[in-house]
């Protein structure tokens, strides 16, 4: 296992911080609001279960799962859901939870998706963002790091379904 794990890019306690911000903001903001979270699976369970943890407003929660048909044809646009909200999210404050962005895809997709659901608002929180993010991508209201373009893994993120348990984000040797 060591082998295929590099340098640490953000050790558990800069994670921890920047939830304790993150929840902090969104507290803030979501005050007599009816806020439901939305954990993008898998990625951001670990996440999502930090940051509620850290949130002090009433708060409900659900999840979605989308595929991208696999690596290769991500590029193409195509994101097909897995497992859709349990939840009607109209008149919901709803909150999208991503683990990272990467070229934007999966949000932009899942933005347009829900928006049309009528939430009474749309929101997201992503823990990272790579560089590459896809032009007219949604914006991502609260923001843990910006990363560089490098294969991370640990805290929910994983590579061939390995190291999500890790509890720092490290990069991948290969
Ligand atoms: C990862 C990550 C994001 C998405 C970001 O999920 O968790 O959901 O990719 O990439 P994008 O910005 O290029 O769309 P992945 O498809 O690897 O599934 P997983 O969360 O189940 O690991």
């Amino acid at each position: 296992m060591e082998d295929e794990i590099g340098k640490i890019l953000i050790a558990e306690s800069d994670i921890q911080d920047k939830v304790s911000e993150l929840a902090s903001a969104i507290s803030r903001d979501y005050t007599e609001k009816q806020l439901l979270l939305v954990g993008i699976l898998k990625g951001a369970f670990m996440f999502m279960a930090d940051l509620c943890r850290a949130i002090t407003v009433p708060v409900k929660f659900d999840f979605i799962a989308v595929s991208s048909y696999g690596s290769g044809t991500k590029s193409c646009g195509v994101v097909r859901i897995l497992k859709d909200l349990d939840t009607d999210i109209q008149n919901m404050d709803v909150l999208l939870v991503e683990d990272i962005v990467d070229s934007g895809l999966t949000l932009n997709y899942l933005y347009r998706n829900l928006k049309v659901r009528h939430p009474a608002s749309l929101e997201i929180c992503a823990l990272m963002r790579k560089p590459e993010g896809m032009r007219g991508a949604p914006e991502v209201k609260y923001l843990g790091f910006d990363i560089p373009s490098e294969f991370v893994v640990g805290y929910g993120l994983d590579f061939a379904e390995k190291y999500r348990n890790l509890k720092d984000i490290a990069v991948l040797r290969r």
